[in-house]
């Protein structure tokens, strides 16, 4: 075995996958781009990991509202373009090929082009840990999308997509709530 620098220990773990985080201000739609993701239960709840040097951290904390957008593997350039540049100074919804569409619950935006949307309630932020907790309210799935690998970061600026699928649902079903 070799030693991993602890720095690096996230990646052996890394969940993914790659997320888009919308947010309204009241003023304007902003995006960023987040890969530390957990989810917390059936309920359905949501942790990720962001806060204030970003600033979407603003919106979720005066709104406490967002849209968890999931993008497929055809995305992954647009994902990492929104997530090197700052709604401080970006429009990043002029700057990259995204349709808006309006969401049901909260005033932040849906994407179009991403596979999967879930529109949430902030109902925590653990200051001290830098986690903000999340409530989904609505989900939305485009199952007309060719694309359906999500993306995973694995660390230092690389990226796997969603291989193969293994079907266990028999050797599960007593511990899957009906319909999950
Ligand atoms: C692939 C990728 C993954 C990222 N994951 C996270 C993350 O998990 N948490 C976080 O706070 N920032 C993450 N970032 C950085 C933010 O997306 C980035 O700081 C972004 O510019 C914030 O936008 P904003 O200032 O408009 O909010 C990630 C960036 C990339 C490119």
């Amino acid at each position: 075995m070799e030693e991993l620098p602890l720095s690096r220990a996230f990646t052996l773990i890394e969940p993914g996958p790659v997320v888009l985080i919308t947010t309204n201000d009241g003023t304007a739609d902003n995006v960023m781009t987040v890969t530390w993701t957990m989810v917390t239960g059936f309920a359905p709840t949501f942790a990720i990991a962001t806060g204030p040097w970003n600033y979407s951290y603003r919106a979720l904390r005066d709104t406490r509202e967002c849209v968890l957008a999931i993008p497929a593997a055809d995305l992954l350039d647009t994902a990492i373009g929104i997530g090197t540049c700052s709604g401080a100074d970006t429009d990043k919804f002029a700057k990259f090929p995204l349709t808006r569409a309006k969401a049901r619950h909260v005033r932040a935006p849906l994407i179009r082009e991403c596979l999967g949307q879930i529109e949430c309630r902030v109902t925590d932020i653990v200051e001290q840990h830098n986690i903000v907790v999340l409530e989904g309210l609505a989900a939305w799935f485009d199952p007309a999308r060719e694309e359906q690998r999500l993306i995973h970061a694995v660390g230092n600026g690389t990226f796997v997509a969603d291989g193969e699928r293994f079907d266990r649902r028999e050797m599960m079903r007593s511990k899957l709530p009906d319909g999950v």
